[in-house]
């Protein structure tokens, strides 16, 4: 691809409006908001120079970055942390020209590390206030149980949901490690959940097999999935999947840098769009994977050799699987279109 079609591409990329569905709001903080914390409480043990926290977001596996997650998260205490979080990832969306975003964040571990529900609740809302009305982002939450803190995690989680349900929450979520961390154990949790009107997301089959992903479906009623990849190694799932026309959100530069997949070519995003799998693009932690969406997109194009029609269709697909309002979709879809037909 020569020079003058990468700077077309980037460009149409940049102008599709797009829809952000995994996005975690801990590791969604840019450099600069890690840097300011880490100096406000050095007992977290994050590096406060630059080059240092470039060296302490090598990670050596998936593991080694949830510690690594862990410990930024734990320097968020006040609701002016939380509102500083949210207002930067609508900055950053705006930047990629990212119209919505479902944002994951985990009540539970912030009430371990000493954030005060009502601070959290209270970041939350003037950081959502903002990002609309000085960026013109329209988020939502996702509100996830941390797997390997177990059924007293999940329990608490959807109390919390429950209880406080904040405006724009949407979904319920499961994240953290997969392997030891069964699907099933939480199904009261998304059962109740569900029944009280939140969409199903839990992450399944990013660190763990297919079997993980057949338990999100069936155990816990996923309506998409958080990351999927390993749905590649089973051919029965990815019909699974395409037939049934449930979303994987896919992060591709995640997978790498937690060293999930070798390379972009290797990744099974190439699968599952063969199996007619609905594919979206997400970032999951940009700052701390170094990703932007507009990236995501880039490097899927470019890798898999997308024409503008097919690289639209994931910007379609991550409107059609997002959770918003019939009328907003086809807002924002006759947008992609219309770029689609003058493209
Ligand atoms: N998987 C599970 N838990 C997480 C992730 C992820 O990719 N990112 C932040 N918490
Ligand atoms: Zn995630």
């Amino acid at each position: 691809m020569s020079e003058f079609e990468r700077a077309e591409l980037r460009a149409f990329i940049q102008a599709l409006p797009k829809a952000e569905l995994h996005v975690h709001l801990v590791g969604s903080a840019g450099i600069d908001t890690v840097l300011a914390l880490a100096k406000r409480r050095p007992e977290a043990g994050v590096p406060t120079d630059r080059e240092e926290l470039a060296r302490f977001f090598t990670f050596r596996d998936f593991s080694h970055f949830l510690t690594v997650y862990w410990a930024v998260g734990s320097m968020v205490r006040d609701r002016h942390d939380v509102h500083t979080l949210v207002t930067g990832l609508a900055k950053d969306l705006a930047g990629q020209n990212a119209r919505y975003a479902e944002v994951t964040v985990t009540p539970y571990n912030h009430l371990l590390d000493g954030l005060p529900g009502d601070e959290l609740l209270e970041g939350l809302a003037t950081g959502r206030a903002a990002a609309a009305a000085e960026h013109g982002v329209e988020l939502a939450w996702c509100f996830d149980i941390p797997g390997e803190k177990g059924v007293e995690a999940g329990r608490e989680t959807l109390l919390f949901a429950l209880r406080e349900r904040p405006d724009g929450l949407v979904s319920f979520g499961l994240g953290g490690p997969e392997v030891g961390v069964g699907r099933a154990q939480f199904e009261p949790f998304f059962t109740a959940a569900r029944e009280a009107g939140l969409h199903s997301v839990p992450h399944a089959g990013e660190t763990s097999g297919p079997a993980t992903i057949w338990s999100a479906l069936h155990d816990l009623g996923a309506e998409r999935i958080g990351h999927g990849t390993s749905c590649a190694a089973d051919p029965r799932l990815l019909a699974h999947l395409a037939e049934h026309r449930i979303p994987v959100e896919v992060c591709p530069t995640s997978n790498l840098r937690t060293r999930q997949v070798e390379s972009l070519a290797s990744h099974p995003v190439r699968r599952m769009l063969d199996h007619g799998v609905t594919v979206t693009l997400n970032t999951d932690d940009p700052p701390m994977f170094g990703a932007t969406l507009n990236g995501e997109y880039l490097g899927v194009a470019e890798t898999l050799g997308l024409r503008p029609a097919e690289i639209a269709q994931l910007a379609r697909n991550a409107v059609q699987a997002a959770f918003l309002p019939a009328q907003r979709k086809s807002d924002l879809l006759a947008e992609i279109d219309a770029l689609v037909t003058t493209g």
